[in-house]
This record gives structure tokens, C-alpha cells and sequence, in this order.
């Protein structure tokens, strides 16, 4: 029998190009740190079972994230999962000041008008931040939305996979959580987290340790792909190849440069519609710093690029920067070679059951 219950969840990121996971423990007195790495699994996963609408292949996904909890021998069932794309509204909004209870009373209403959903197709959450900038009798809202079926889509999904689906996060709050966790929050002015996957963009852009403007736009290094396929008339596979540095038929990464220059500008595009939102919502101090991560992170010459592009200082994360990891447990170099990818998932690693 069992008096205490396991409090640790195991985060599981289901991307659209791969299975991720890493468990944490908290830890206490060493080198300062305050979590170790427990497990660690990254998985790569067939291309299209996941797409920007949404699991395509459950069967195919499940079986995967099965075999990896089997190989890797987690036997933590409890889940943090996160959700991400255009199902996903984050918005901080101003409402006039009330309590909490009455906030959950009236937040159904007072959402309504702030969602392009129909208001019964979401699942919502809201926090309050603080005290408004605005007039004394206002408060700021984060407001959180969720299309109910895409929540639905995953907790099946992990179960099919037999496991328990204990948390359904957002990509964005798992960015931060993680940010936090390994680094230093600047107090005065304002901080990107951009985390570019295989479909989908993730930005959130933070005022000291708030989240003061989120969006999930649909770009993601598969356009990149799509863009090399179709000017050089090759595979997904090949494409892959050839932008991790290998030669494919006599073809280098050189040849990918006009596909690259494409991607570029869609991004850039992206990035400017995204701030300029941004810029409409929030006071208009100038982003400091951005924090890179997802695939994106691996693209040789992208920081430079994006910092000459927008004028900000732009630096990869490193989601272990802050955590333990035994070196003889764990190949330091395959982990190195992963990091950017793995934010999402440290985020989710680091809830706890009965966190919000
Ligand atoms: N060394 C590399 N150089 C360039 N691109 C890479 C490299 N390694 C991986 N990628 C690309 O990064 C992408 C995967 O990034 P990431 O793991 O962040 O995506 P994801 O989380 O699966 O997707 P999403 O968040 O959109 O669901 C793939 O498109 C892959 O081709
Ligand atoms: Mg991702």
C-alpha cells in the first residue's frame, strides 16, 4: 500500500515531428539545482501523423509513445501534456476588478467577446495578473482558451497509449515555466520566447515573470521542407538530410540556400505580424531579447540572421541549462545535440499534480 502518493508528472511533448519526454526530480542541496533529470526520451516520428489540424494517425502516435515508455522503463504514468496551434487563444484582457469565485462565475460572459470561437466549443482558464496600468477600478486578465475537442484528441490519445493524463498545458506556458526555471527574468522591458517546431510557432513574449502576449502561428520548419522539395524536386528524407549538413545526390546544404532565403522571408513576415499585435495590445517598449528554441534552434546562421533582421539580441535556450544530469547516466552529447527541441517538454517535466 501506498501512503504517498507520487507528486512528479512525466512530461510528454507530442510534436509534429517527434515523441519527447523527460522526467524530473526535485532535488535538494546539489550544485544548487533544483531539479535532476530521471528520464529522458526523444523519438522521432513518421512524417504526417501529425499535422497543423491535428493527430492524424492516433494509432501510429500511441504505439510510438508506448514503445518509448517501454524502452526507456518510465514507469511514472502521470502525465503533463501541452496542446499548441490555432485551437490555442491566449489574451490578456481588462475587466473590471472582482474576486476570483466571482471571476469563475461570470468568466464564461465576460470571454465571449474576446474569442473568435463559439464560446461552448472551449474549455476555459484565466488568471488574474495584477492590478491594471488602466484606471484603479480595472484588473488584467490572462484569459486562456482551449477548443474542447482538441483537449479531447490528446487525453485519448494518452490514453491510448496507457497512460494518465493528469495535465493539458499549452506549448506557451511550458516555454515559460521552463524559462524560468533556468534563467533570470529581466525585470524591466520585454522578453520573446519563439519556439519554431516542425508546424507550428510558438511565441510568447514575457514582462518580467508575466505573460504579457502569446500567439501560436502556423509556420514551422515542414514549410522550410516543403520549399526544398519543391525547388529541388526531392523527398522529405532527403530534405531532412540535406539541412542537418549531409550530401544528398551529389548536393549540398549550399544548394538549399534560395529554399532557405524563401522560409526566411515567411518567417520574418510571421514574426513582424505577430510583434505588431503584440505592439496593439501592450505598451510599446521595445522587445530586448529573444529566446530561441524547437527545431528552429538547429539551423545554423537563423540567430544571426533573425538578429540583423530585428534588430534583438537572439540566444538558443538551453532547457538544461539550470538541471542536474549525471554524466554517467546520461550521453552529455546526445543531449546537447537535442536541447533546443526539448524546451517544451522540461517545461512540462517541471509541473507538479495540483498545479493549475
Ligand atoms: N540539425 C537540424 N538542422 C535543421 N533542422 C533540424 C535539425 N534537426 C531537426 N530539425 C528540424 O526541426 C524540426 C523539429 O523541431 P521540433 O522538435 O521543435 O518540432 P516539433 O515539436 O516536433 O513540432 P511542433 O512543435 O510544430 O509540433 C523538424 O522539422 C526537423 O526537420
Ligand atoms: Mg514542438
Amino acid at each position: 500500500m501506498k501512503f504517498f502518493e507520487n507528486k512528479d508528472l512525466v512530461g510528454l511533448d507530442i510534436g509534429a515531428s517527434a515523441i519527447k519526454v523527460v522526467q524530473l526530480a526535485r532535488n535538494k542541496n546539489k550544485e544548487g539545482k533544483g531539479y535532476e533529470l530521471i528520464k529522458l526520451a526523444f523519438k522521432k516520428l513518421p512524417p504526417e501523423v501529425i499535422s497543423e489540424d491535428g493527430i492524424q494517425k492516433p494509432e501510429v502516435v500511441a504505439e510510438t509513445i508506448k514503445k518509448v515508455f517501454d524502452e526507456n522503463k518510465i514507469d511514472n504514468k502521470n502525465i503533463a501534456t501541452s496542446i499548441s496551434g490555432r485551437s490555442v487563444i491566449v489574451k490578456k484582457i481588462k475587466l473590471p476588478k472582482m474576486i476570483d469565485e466571482e471571476l469563475e462565475e461570470s468568466i464564461q460572459w465576460e470571454a465571449e467577446q474576446f474569442i473568435p470561437f463559439d464560446i461552448n466549443d472551449v474549455s476555459l482558464d484565466f488568471q488574474i495578473i495584477s492590478k491594471s496600468d488602466g484606471p484603479d477600478d480595472e484588473m488584467d486578465v490572462l484569459l486562456v482558451a482551449v477548443k474542447k475537442d482538441r483537449i479531447a484528441d490528446i487525453v485519448n490519445l494518452v490514453e491510448l497509449a496507457e497512460l494518465k493524463p493528469v495535465v493539458v498545458d499549452i506549448d506557451a506556458f511550458a516555454l515559460e515555466n521552463q524559462f524560468e526555471e533556468n534563467y533570470t527574468p529581466l525585470q524591466d522591458g520585454f522578453t520573446a520566447l519563439i519556439d519554431i517546431g516542425a508546424e507550428t510557432t510558438c511565441i510568447n513574449i514575457l514582462k518580467g515573470n508575466a505573460s504579457s502576449f502569446t500567439r501560436d502561428a502556423s509556420i514551422g520548419i515542414n514549410q522550410f521542407h516543403r520549399n526544398i522539395q519543391r525547388d529541388m524536386l526531392i523527398d522529405f528524407e532527403q530534405s531532412e538530410a540535406l539541412l542537418k549538413g549531409h550530401e544528398v545526390e551529389g548536393r549540398s546544404k549550399d544548394d538549399i540556400q534560395p529554399s532557405m532565403n524563401g522560409f526566411l522571408d515567411e518567417l520574418l513576415a510571421e514574426f513582424q505580424r505577430s510583434f505588431d499585435y503584440f505592439r496593439a495590445t501592450a505598451e510599446d517598449s521595445p522587445i530586448s531579447n529573444i529566446y530561441l528554441s524547437g527545431g528552429a534552434g538547429m539551423i545554423e546562421g537563423l540567430p544571426e540572421f533573425l538578429n540583423e533582421k530585428l534588430g534583438i539580441h537572439v540566444e538558443i535556450v538551453d532547457p538544461f541549462k539550470n538541471i542536474l544530469i549525471d554524466p554517467k547516466r546520461f550521453d552529455m552529447e546526445f543531449i546537447a545535440s537535442i536541447a533546443p527541441m526539448m524546451a517544451v517538454v522540461v517545461g512540462l517535466g517541471l509541473r507538479r499534480i495540483g498545479d493549475r
